[in-house]
């Protein structure tokens, strides 16, 4: 399932492809796994999204959809390219030119949603000066490794796979990726990868560094249901205080807040 190519089983791997392309990746899922569990026992109060949309809806309404739209499928995108070898689409009847064409369309239709939801997200914490002023330190490292991960990944898309000749992943990056779980690295796999699909993984393993100490925790938890649950609904109270009553109990608010 792993083998690697015969054009690159004689490649020999140097110091520096075994720092990039073994010892990184496995402190980066050990950060990634210890990470969470030090998350979980320290913060369970803050294991939330951190939602600001209490502060901001208007951006928040378009971008937050079409970021999470293009992010689910991007996701399936990078399971089938980068966890399925290209024997096994190829045993279910699906040839190379179907699988290329299938995954430069839906991957550039994802691409292009996930950036420009992500725009509007990272517009949003720029602009608003309430948003930015609750924009802290894990943003900050995630806000700008998400956009380079995800540039990174649509730029060689574009670059290699819509206007260029065309570059097969398949047996190079997905070997290597796929190696590092089965715990036989195949470093020299992704060596002589073009240099944006090498970015790319690896600004990706640094944001799984990062994941556990940013508000991308919420990915476990978020319920199913969130995903088609209507937006909070917040009113503002009518009056400043509660009348009494003649009975003595406070007269409810006409505008009290509620969640929709
Ligand atoms: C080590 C982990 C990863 C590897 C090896 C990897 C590899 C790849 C490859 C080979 C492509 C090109 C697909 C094509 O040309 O059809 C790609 C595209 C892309 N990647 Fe990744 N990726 C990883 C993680 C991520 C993560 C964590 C994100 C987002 C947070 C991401 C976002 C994207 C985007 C937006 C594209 C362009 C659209 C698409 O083709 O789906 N990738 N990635």
């Amino acid at each position: 399932m792993n083998a690697v190519p015969t054009h690159l089983a004689a490649a020999s791997t140097s110091g520096a492809d075994l720092l990039l392309w073994v010892a990184i990746p496995y402190i980066c899922l050990a950060v990634f796994v210890v990470g969470h569990v030090w998350r979980y026992r320290q913060d369970q109060f803050g294991w939330t999204s951190h939602t600001s949309q209490l502060l901001e809806h208007r951006w928040l309404r378009w971008g937050s959809p079409l970021f999470h739209l293009g992010a689910f499928m991007v996701i399936g995108g990078h399971v089938v390219g980068l966890a399925v070898p290209a024997s096994w689409t190829e045993a279910a009847g699906i040839s190379e030119h179907a699988y290329h064409t299938t995954a430069v369309w839906a991957g550039s239709v994802a691409g292009v949603a996930m950036v420009t939801g992500l725009g509007m997200l990272c517009a949003r914490r720029l602009l608003t000066r309430r948003i930015r002023l609750g924009t802290d330190r894990s943003d900050k490292l995630l806000f700008p490794l998400l956009s380079a991960t995800v540039l990174l990944g649509i730029t060689a898309t574009a670059a290699h796979n819509v206007f260029g000749p065309g570059y097969d992943y398949r047996t190079t990056v997905s070997v290597w990726f796929r190696g590092l779980f089965v715990l036989q690295p195949q470093p020299e796999a992704i060596a002589g990868a073009p240099l944006l699909f090498q970015l790319h993984a690896l600004s990706a393993c640094l944001l799984f560094a990062a994941w556990p100490f940013t508000r991308l925790v919420h990915v476990w938890s978020a319920p199913i249901g969130y995903l088609a649950r209507p937006y909070l609904v917040y009113r503002r109270r009518a009056t400043p205080a509660a009348a009494p009553t003649a009975g003595g109990r406070p007269r409810s608010s006409s505008g009290s807040r509620r969640a929709a």
